[in-house]
């Protein structure tokens, strides 16, 4: 596999996950386009990039207005003849339970997450069909989206949003020979550090220890790095058949998610009236689960919760 002459635009890239996606697009053979709001972090990411043998630039903005989508794929093609590759990565939370939401916590993660993959995805498409590259766009969504989670409305949204609109550009770019898909991954990064549950996993990745088994394997929980092989080879020619899908990877484990179907469909001729409800709803019914269960961790990997 290789990804030599193709330029890729990761956003969110100066850190984290985005960082070792940008490091590994680079490692493959693509020039790089960093993208950032912190100016040290993308100069740092660039500079990781360089010192490896590749080629990176960097583009300080926050994702979410038209302007910066414009901004990444002019800085492509300025710097580097084209645009191949797009990875919608950038992020922020703002997490809290509903009733202590505040416009401003759901319209900031909105507007990164959901409004950033838009507007970014807008440009690149638009860029890559009048200019016939059969393009790889990579959203990033998280389990979250696809199942719900305790404090997390507004992340919630945006992530299942972004699936949505994944499926929906596989079937408009279908025709381009553009592949959308959607990568929902789990990493030690800023984001779950603090979450206590996956405090002996942080603890052994700082450290520079393998991960336990358990999170690894049990979890699909891992490191960066973990992540950036699939998203490389989602921007390979070899995956140019895979597309609309939401696609599961951390640790030593891969998932892929199924899209929403029917679990049930019964019919009523007439319709369903209030009464036929109350007399066939209660047969027919099979209630979903919501959110995810964790498996209790093992007496070993338990660490104390930081007083707050
Ligand atoms: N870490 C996980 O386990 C996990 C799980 C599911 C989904 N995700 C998703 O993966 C992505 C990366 O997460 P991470 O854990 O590496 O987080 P992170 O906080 O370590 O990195 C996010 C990066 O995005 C940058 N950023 C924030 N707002 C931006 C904006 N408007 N424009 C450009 N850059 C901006 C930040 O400065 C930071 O460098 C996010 O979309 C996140 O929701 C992460």
């Amino acid at each position: 596999m290789s990804l030599t002459g193709k330029v890729a635009v990761v956003t969110g890239s100066g850190r984290g996950l985005g960082l070792a996606y940008a490091q590994e697009l680079a490692a493959q053979g693509a020039s790089v386009v960093i993208n950032d709001v912190d100016e040290a972090t993308a100069a740092a990411a660039v500079a990781s990039i360089r010192d490896a043998g590749g080629t990176a630039t960097a583009v300080v903005a926050p994702v979410g207005p038209t302007e910066t989508a414009k901004q990444l794929v002019e800085t492509a093609v300025t710097e580097f003849g084209r645009l191949d590759i797009l990875v919608t990565n950038a992020g922020v939370l703002r997490d809290t339970v509903l009733w202590k939401m505040s416009d401003d916590d759901f319209d900031t993660v909105i507007n990164v997450h959901l409004r950033g993959t838009f507007t970014c995805v807008r440009e690149a498409a638009t860029y890559m069909r009048a200019n016939e590259i059969p393009g790889r766009i990579i959203c990033i969504g998280s389990p979250t989206g696809q199942r719900g989670n305790f404090g997390q409305t507004n992340y919630a949204a945006a992530k299942a949003g972004i699936v949505g609109m994944v499926r929906t550009w596989a079937l408009e770019l279908k025709k381009a020979g553009i592949t959308a898909n959607a990568v929902i991954p789990v990493a030690a990064t800023a984001m779950t550090a603090t979450v206590p549950y996956f405090a002996a996993a942080v603890e052994a990745d700082a450290a520079g220890e393998p991960m336990p088994a358990f999170f690894r394997h049990d979890l699909g929980f891992g490191t960066s790095d973990d992540v950036a092989g699939l998203i490389a080879y989602l921007a390979s020619d070899d995956a140019a058949g895979v597309t609309g899908q939401a696609l599961g990877i951390g640790g030593d484990r891969i998932q892929v998610w199924s899209h929403p179907e029917p679990v049930v469909t019964a019919y009523h001729d007439g319709g369903f009236t209030a009464d036929a409800l109350t007399a066939e709803f209660p047969e027919l019914f099979v209630a979903q689960s919501v959110g995810e269960k964790f498996p209790p961790l093992p007496e070993d990997l338990v660490r104390p919760r930081p007083e707050v």
